[in-house]
């Protein structure tokens, strides 16, 4: 019979692998928790229209990239490639546009993209995000900023760029439309790209394609930068003297304009050297109309996701694979079902002090518990028979000594808390 492997471009995350998620994890929750970021988990599938709505319909992603099925109603449902919208839709769902306006939430979960897979590039992936909702000053854009550099910093990235773009408001778009349009005309781009020329010209930007891309570095090139309104060159000029303020470096990309169509003024992309292709390890950016797309206009907001799977890749290769892992403390080693039952009960006291075993029935002979035990590199062996249990103590055996002595169970735990002056056994 064949084998069944997971889906192209998923993956199983175990092992020793789990403990840098963990880390992350715990990183940005700590994080979200000190900036007085609530936690917001939204479906994993959400109705069509909110994607296709709100992402915009020229996007790689609402157009190649969405996993898309009916269900048995008949309904269109899609796979959240990205959490922004579905935070906006239940913003709006839950009245908090009416009633808390300013909201600060964050999330984390499995998003879903029909993409060609590689390194760092999965089908499903997961992001973590943070938005802010209701506000309009660039100060806001500049919390999202820090608080993304920050835990990558925390992670202990020292070498990210972080590039930055304005993407004007619906007045300057126009102008740059307009300009960015006929430029289009007069030049050789791919069969997409000039069908998009009328439409959404800000999507040539975004091309794949070398002889687009080619293109788009010639000097003269239209950029958006030179069409900005002095409101928005203003906003940019605040976000950047806050950004100067808290010494996090940038540089100023104009040919910056992110997959999503929902932006307007701020976009930016925090970017490694270290992971070829995939180089953005995060993006975000203000989307004060994203709202208007699902029916209530004038909700302002800014935000930013990184990719959990790319920060886990850079978390490796900067601990060159030798993840402290979260050793067992105790290896527990009964000799008969005496010592099964003894040994579980000890299993479960010390869990309630927090103390990490390794329980292994499998085996009954000391010898092999030993074996075991060196394998896994345990220093202390906790074992159990019929002797012990009838005498009410343990063996306490280290491996390094080599040293064994009877000990009760609140011995044990000062011991492995560190809390005993007795050097007998350690
Ligand atoms: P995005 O740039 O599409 O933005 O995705 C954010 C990050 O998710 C990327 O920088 C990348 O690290 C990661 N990512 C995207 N696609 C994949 C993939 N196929 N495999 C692995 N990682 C991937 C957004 O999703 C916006 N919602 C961000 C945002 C939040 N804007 C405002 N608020």
């Amino acid at each position: 019979m064949e084998k069944i492997q997971a889906p192209k471009g998923t993956r199983d995350i175990f092992g020793l692998e789990t403990i840098l998620w963990h880390r992350l994890e715990k990183t940005v929750r700590e994080t979200a928790r000190d900036f007085y970021f609530g936690e917001i988990r939204t479906p994993i599938f959400e109705y069509t229209d909110l994607f296709a709505r709100s992402i915009g319909e020229e996007t790689d992603i609402v157009q190649k990239e969405m996993y898309t099925f009916l269900d048995r109603a008949g309904r269109s449902l899609t796979l959240r490639p990205e959490g922004t919208a579905p935070v906006m839709r239940a913003y709006i769902e839950h009245g908090y546009h009416v009633s808390h306006p300013r909201l600060k939430w964050y999330y984390m979960g499995p998003m879903f993209r029909y993409e060609k897979p590689q390194a760092g590039r999965m089908r499903q992936f997961h992001q973590f995000g943070f938005e802010s909702i209701g506000f309009l000053s660039p100060g806001s854009d500049a919390e999202i900023i820090s608080l993304s550099w920050l835990i990558y910093q925390k992670l202990g990235f020292r070498r990210l760029t972080l590039e930055i773009n304005s993407l004007g408001c619906p007045e300057c778009k126009e102008t740059y439309h307009r300009t960015l349009s006929d430029y289009l005309h007069r030049q050789h781009f791919c069969p997409t790209c000039r069908m998009r020329a009328d439409r959404n010209p800000l999507r040539v930007l975004d091309c794949k394609d070398p002889t687009c891309r080619e293109q788009l570095l010639v000097p003269d090139f239209p950029t958006i930068q030179q069409a900005l309104c002095p409101v928005c060159r203003n906003h940019q000029e605040a976000l950047f003297g806050l950004l100067e303020a808290v010494a996090i470096p940038f540089t100023v990309n104009p040919l910056l304009v992110r997959g999503l169509d929902y932006y307007l003024r701020t976009a930016f992309e925090i970017k490694t050297k270290a992971l070829g292709a995939q180089d953005a390890v995060g993006g975000g950016g203000r989307y004060d109309n994203l709202s208007n797309s699902l029916g209530i206009s004038g909700i302002p907001g800014v935000g930013f996701a990184a990719g959990m799977e790319r920060v886990v890749l850079l978390l490796e290769q900067q601990e060159q694979a030798s993840v402290p892992g979260n050793n067992p403390r105790l290896y527990l080693a009964p000799l008969d079902l005496a010592g099964e039952k003894a040994l579980l009960n000890a299993a479960m006291e010390l869990n309630r002090h927090s103390i990490p075993v390794y329980l292994d029935f499998a085996d009954k002979g000391i010898k092999q518990h030993l074996k075991r035990a060196q394998k896994m590199n345990i220093g202390l062996i906790l074992i159990a028979g019929e002797l012990e249990v009838r005498n009410r103590r343990y063996a306490l055996k280290n491996l390094m000594t080599g040293k064994q002595v009877p000990c009760d169970l609140a011995t044990v735990i000062k011991l492995c808390q560190g809390a005993t002056e007795d050097d007998e056994i350690t």
